[in-house]
């Protein structure tokens, strides 16, 4: 909505795992350089783990987009799938018809497979990303795959990237076999206040940004606080923030502005709806009581249990909700009026 408008040529805050707006904060860099490593070796297994929205898949494209041609790789993301399931999908993310075939069928043909690539001098590499929902047999059985070999090396190496959780699964007892094969682990971390502000700029640099609006140096402790430094919440907050800027013509974003779009997004998510719907929901409550039929007697007495301070009170967060609505149906039209105006000079010029 805003890019045009603050002469962007991409969206610089959009939420998918984009190699194009890699930001190499300390804890991201530390990642790439785990699974580089983990690539050189060319066995093991290397294990990411970060909260939800730190970057781990976005880590994971920006090193397959990296790859040569001699690493064949394939990433899947899972769901709690058990061992013949992991085995299926895999097979088929290499291109491997498993229709109809047994666990053991898919696995000789996988095998088949990686031998084929290691006669052509070229190996295989699993991503598998969300690993948090495999149940610990089916991780097991990923290190199984890691047993095909020749001339005592693995034909396929496996990365697996995961939430927090993914950490106790490997820790069980039964898991200690797997444990002797990772290589390396990390964790990835929310940004810090510095790290927040280099990456908002590194976006908007990386979609064309000229400088216009201008950001106020302040703000990015605030954004910070308000995100907890996580870049998915980033990307949101941000994406709001921009569109507010267009919406309000602003040329500077101040922390005034940072504020606004926090009140915005929090009465959204619960404020003044909650607030409005508490008292729709007494006024309905009371309506329902009665046993009256025709609809002013119906909220008159609806009302009439309540003191002049609750009504007064349910007044205004009606008008409170009331006012949210209008306002931002006003930046809506105020919107649209400047995308038709838009459209209106760009057909001109054609
Ligand atoms: N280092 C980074 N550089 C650029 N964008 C990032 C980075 N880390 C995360 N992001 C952005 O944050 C969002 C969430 O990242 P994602 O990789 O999906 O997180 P996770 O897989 O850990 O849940 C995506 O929009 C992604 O573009
Ligand atoms: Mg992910």
């Amino acid at each position: 909505m805003y890019e045009e408008h603050f002469g962007l040529s991409d969206k610089p805050f959009k939420l998918s795992p984009d190699p194009k707006y890699f930001f190499s904060s300390a804890h991201h860099d530390r990642a790439v350089a785990y699974l580089q490593y983990g690539l050189s070796q060319g066995e093991g297994f290397i294990v990411v783990t970060g909260p939800i929205g730190t970057g781990k898949t976005t880590i994971a494209r920006s090193l397959l987009a990296s790859l040569d041609s001699s690493i064949v790789a394939a990433q899947i993301a899972t769901t709690r799938l058990n061992p013949d399931e992991l085995v299926r999908l895999v097979g088929a993310q290499f291109n491997i018809d498993v229709e109809g075939l047994s666990k053991a069928d898919i696995l000789k043909r996988l095998e088949d497979f990686l031998h084929q690539l290691n006669r052509q001098g070229k190996r295989a590499l699993l991503v598998v990303d969300e690993a948090q929902n495999l149940p610990a047999e089916t991780v097991e059985e990923l290190r199984m795959l890691s047993n095909f070999q020749m001339n005592d090396r693995p034909l396929i190496q496996s990365f697996l990237l995961g939430q927090e959780e993914l950490k106790p699964i490997i820790e069980l007892p039964e898991m200690e076999q797997f444990r002797q094969r990772i290589i390396a682990s990390c964790h990835l971390r929310p940004f810090s206040s510095e790290e927040v502000h280099g990456y908002i700029e590194h976006r908007l640099t990386q979609a064309g940004w000229s400088g216009r609006p201008s950001l106020e140096t302040g703000i990015f402790d605030k954004i910070t606080e308000y995100t907890g430094g996580v870049p998915r919440k980033i990307n949101i907050f941000a994406d709001r923030l921009f569109l507010y800027a267009f919406l309000e013509d602003l040329s500077e974003i101040t922390m005034k502005d940072i504020d606004a779009v926090i009140g915005e997004m929090g009465e959204e998510l619960s404020g003044s709806l909650q607030s409005g719907r508490a008292a729709a929901a007494s006024v309905i409550a009371q309506t329902e009581n009665s046993e009256l039929t025709d609809s002013d007697e119906v909220s008159a007495n609806a009302l009439s249990g309540l003191s002049e301070d609750d009504i007064k009170r349910i007044l205004g967060d009606v008008t409170h909700v009331m006012d949210q609505v209008i306002q931002r149906k006003i930046k809506i039209i105020r919107y649209l009026d400047k995308l038709i105006a838009s459209k209106k000079s760009e057909s001109k010029k054609d």
